[in-house]
């Protein structure tokens, strides 16, 4: 989780407790990164991956991206801030955090919004490393799967945060929900699958498994624990009942992502352009200003469908708890199953 959630003792406490912790690299310099990598190692010899931004740039219209900035002067005058100036030919050091994860040997790197290149899965291989892509179609997961990517991270419409699609321009129609999402790239290609998207207890990890995932990925469901790097007002506002539904908006970063509801979203969701990353540099001072004063309506509030079920436990203990749910609920539903009438094992 890029913007500061994912923090090395989160990562580390998850992948410490038997679940599998991702640093994420967006948005860091490839010298922070490095920083984190050091600090993960020194907390668990356990597995752990790196999450990494494929680059790819909105087709933007220029004109549209100036009516967003004339049409942001009052944010920028409400906060006291200049707002942001998108450097040209942005790719969030693309070349560099390859270079230093192939160096850094992890054993799990994993991309979004794209596909890593052929060529990129086999640096990876040479050194050991698996490689994880993220899809939200059978479109992108059979080309993945055509790169060589070993396992697919399956991001259903319910997640928080960006969608990693491929293409940054919002999807026509409706998002098809993760369970039939994940039949879909289950009948496209022959990979393991980890299923994302608003999975906040047990119960629903148990119920992508049956569904056929391997592993289920969970984001919002780990902000609130203490590791979490999230603002402390992000995280009051996953369970506060003013914030109690989520939109997917362009307003922060112009690239469709999922977050709680609020001022913001309210008044720019319907003007946002799709221009990624121009309009993420554009709002970044408001958002750094909202957050220092404690704002939560000038802030990204980043949150998956079901974030009021979240809790507020430590890391390692919040995978415990999942897993002992899981498998509760497994023991529960084949109970339950051996009920159904005329079915053998019926009770009479
Ligand atoms: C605060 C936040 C930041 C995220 N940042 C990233 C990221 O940097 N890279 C990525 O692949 N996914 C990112 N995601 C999406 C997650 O990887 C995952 O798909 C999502 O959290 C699953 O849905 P859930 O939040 O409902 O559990 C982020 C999600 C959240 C909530």
């Amino acid at each position: 989780m890029a913007g500061g959630a994912s923090t090395p003792a989160l990562v580390g406490e998850v992948s410490a407790a038997g679940g599998l912790g991702f640093l994420a690299a967006g948005y860091r310099s490839p010298a922070d990164l490095r920083a984190d990598l050091v600090q993960v190692r020194a907390r668990t010899g356990a597995l752990f991956g790196v999450n990494v931004f494929v680059p790819a740039t909105s087709a933007t219209d220029p004109v549209a991206l100036d009516r967003y900035r004339l049409a942001l002067a009052g944010e920028a005058q409400r906060y006291g801030v200049t707002l942001g100036d998108p450097p040209v030919g942005d790719t969030d050091g693309w070349e560099e955090k390859l270079a230093l994860l192939v160096e850094e040997r992890v054993p799990l790197v994993s991309f979004t919004f794209g596909c890593p290149s052929p060529s990129v899965v086999d640096r990876f291989h040479e050194v050991g490393t698996a490689v994880v892509g993220t899809v939200t179609s059978a479109d992108e997961a059979r080309a993945c799967s055509r790169a060589g990517v070993d396992v697919l991270v399956v991001q259903g419409p319910e997640a928080g945060g960006h969608r990693a699609s491929f293409t940054p321009e919002p999807s026509q129609g409706n998002g098809v929900g993760l369970l039939p999402l994940l039949a879909e790239v289950r009948d496209a290609v022959d990979l393991d699958l980890i299923a994302a998207g608003g999975i906040m207890d047990g119960g629903a990890v148990a119920a992508v498994l049956a569904a056929g995932a391997g592993a289920a990925q969970l984001g919002t469901a780990f902000l609130r624990t203490p590791e979490s790097g999230a603002h402390p007002r992000h995280q009051a506002a996953l369970v506060d009942p003013r914030f109690s539904s989520t939109s997917v908006t362009l307003a922060f970063s112009g690239r469709p992502a999922r977050g709680l509801t609020n001022r913001f979203i309210r008044e720019y969701g319907n003007t946002a352009p799709s221009a990624y990353p121009q309009v993420h540099h554009l709002t970044v001072p408001i958002r750094k200003a909202a957050a220092a004063a404690g704002d939560p309506d000038g802030m990204a509030l980043w949150a998956g469908q079901g974030h009021r079920f979240t809790r507020d436990l430590p890391a390692r203990r919040l995978v415990e708890v999942l897993a002992a749910e899981a498998a509760e609920a497994a023991v529960l539903t084949a109970g339950r199953l051996r009920r159904v009438p005329g079915q053998p094992g019926e009770s009479r």
